[in-house]
């Protein structure tokens, strides 16, 4: 076998730890492994790249393989899980950078004689940079926003759509442009006009929708580095990249579904823009009532089926942890408790699988929305922990509601509903929950944290 055809081989392997990466991913019980198998699979690509004869510039490489560990590593591992959302972005935005610069060195080089070089060459070339900009600046909007370094709500201004289109359409032109005749200084003005694009693209989309966005910038820098890997002539950037354009694809589709709106409607429609409920007051006049933890708590303990519904809130009391004690506590005397998990509860893609994972809630008692639904009706009392728009009805019997068509977590089938949050103010979406004011619902207000802290001690002294 010749070194050639072995390091073929080799390459083909690492793909298949990068699938099996992604099948793992999907799975909370084997995500772990299948982030192993993937940190696999890159040390093989890494490997052959660097045994690869001729290589030039090895120190350069080394340098920025050295700092991107110092940067990342850190940056991994002391991240809080509420800040997960905007290091993905941070990252995804150095990885278009990465795509971008590679297509311009690309370009820079082969100068002097651009007028030979095969159309589809260019196109290659011409698309990494387009994209890969376009991700990166984008991407650091995405960032700002979501570290509230920015206002997080949708920037709009007149004629915002129109300006964007006409970029847009200018971008198309300019491409078509170099295909015909690639000269430098088109090359420059079509870079410069992605960069902006992917800031004007990004500005009118809220921080609580940019979780979307994210993951539609994540499949734009995979294409990029797919790009990247056909002027390489690299298999297995052309494997990576088109996994990672692949599953960011499916995924912004998939979480568009989950919120019951189109993608269209995430990117253009400054949703979050309009705040319709303020939360400070009723404006029918109908009242609220709330309970203490020893009621509820009593309640809880002579209850023989319990549902925990949590939600963003839940995210940012950090209060997993006591949220397991308190089911522990139930599970001790003898009463039934399982988790519904609505797919975007939170701010990111599974983010309460992975909240509830990090305090060995065992996925047995995980249920996704469908299952949680289908045995809500035999519920005594569902927690709604934090959440508020995963489990408003307006979505299913309000059509002129702006989450109408999302599907929900019917915790009002259950007997009776305890909702955990502190104040009346309303969830991401900014509209009211007629559910907070149903009489089978109790508000039991105050920090996620304290209030389960409290409901642990009434149901253990019950
Ligand atoms: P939300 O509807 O945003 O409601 C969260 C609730 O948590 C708020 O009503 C808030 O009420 C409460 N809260 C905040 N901090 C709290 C604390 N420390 N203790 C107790 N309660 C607290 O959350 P949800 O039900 O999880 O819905 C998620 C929303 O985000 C959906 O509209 C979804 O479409 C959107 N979204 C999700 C994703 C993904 S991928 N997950 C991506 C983009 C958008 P108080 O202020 O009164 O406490």
């Amino acid at each position: 076998m010749s070194l050639g055809t072995g390091r073929y081989i080799a390459y083909l392997v690492a793909a298949v730890f990068f699938i099996l990466a992604l099948k793992g991913l999907s799975n909370p019980k084997k995500a772990r492994i299948g982030n192993i198998g993937g940190a696999i699979g890159m040390l093989i690509a890494l490997v052959m790249v660097f045994t690869t004869s001729g290589l030039h510039n090895l120190w350069e490489i080394s340098l920025g393989m050295v700092v991107g560990v110092v940067v990342g590593v850190p940056a991994a591992r002391l991240v809080k899980m509420t800040a997960m959302p905007q290091m993905v972005a941070a990252f995804n935005g150095v990885g278009g950078a990465a795509a971008a610069l590679v297509s311009i060195m690309f370009f820079s080089f082969i100068d002097g004689n651009l007028a030979t070089l095969a159309t589809y060459k260019v196109f290659e070339v011409i698309f990494g940079v387009v994209i890969g900009s376009v991700s990166f600046t984008g991407s650091i909007v995405a960032f700002l926003k979501l570290q509230e370094i920015m206002p997080g709500r949708p920037v709009t201004y007149r004629g915002q759509q129109a300006i964007n289109g006409v970029i847009g359409l200018a971008i198309l032109g300019c491409v078509f442009y170099v295909l015909v005749d690639p000269t430098k200084t088109v090359m420059l003005i079509v870079l410069l006009l992605a960069l902006v694009f992917g800031v004007i693209f990004t500005l009118p989309i809220g921080g609580a929708d940019a979780p979307v966005l994210i993951s539609l910038l994540n499949s734009f820098t995979g294409l990029s580095v797919a790009a990247t890997g056909f002027t390489l002539q690299s298999i297995v950037l052309i494997v990576a990249g088109t996994l990672v354009g692949a599953s960011g694809t499916l995924l912004t589709m998939l979480m568009s579904q989950a919120m019951g709106r189109s993608i269209p409607n995430i990117l253009f429609s400054a949703f979050g823009s309009k705040v319709t409920a303020s939360g400070a007051m009723d404006k029918e006049g109908r009242s609220v009532k709330s309970g203490t933890a020893e009621d509820i708590g009593t309640l809880l303990a002579y209850s023989s089926k319990v549902a925990i519904v949590p939600g963003y809130g839940l995210a940012v009391a950090q209060a997993q942890h006591v949220a397991r004690e308190l089911a522990q506590a139930l599970e001790k005397k003898g009463i039934e408790v399982f988790y519904g998990i609505h797919p975007v509860a939170g701010r990111m893609p599974g983010h309460m699988n992975v909240l509830l994972a990090e305090a060995d809630v065992p996925y047995e008692e995980l249920k996704e929305m469908d299952s949680a639904n289908s045995e809500m009706s035999t519920v005594d009392v569902v927690l709604v922990v934090g959440a508020n728009d995963v489990v408003n009805p307006a979505a299913k019997t309000s059509p002129g509601s702006p989450i109408y068509g999302m599907p929900i977590i019917e915790v009002n089938q259950a007997r009776t509903v305890v909702f955990l949050k502190r104040s009346m103010r309303p969830g991401f979406a900014g509209i009211d929950n007629d559910l907070l004011y149903d009489e089978k619902t109790t508000m039991l207000f105050g920090d996620a944290k304290e209030s389960l802290t409290k409901l642990v001690g009434a149901v253990n002294a019950a």
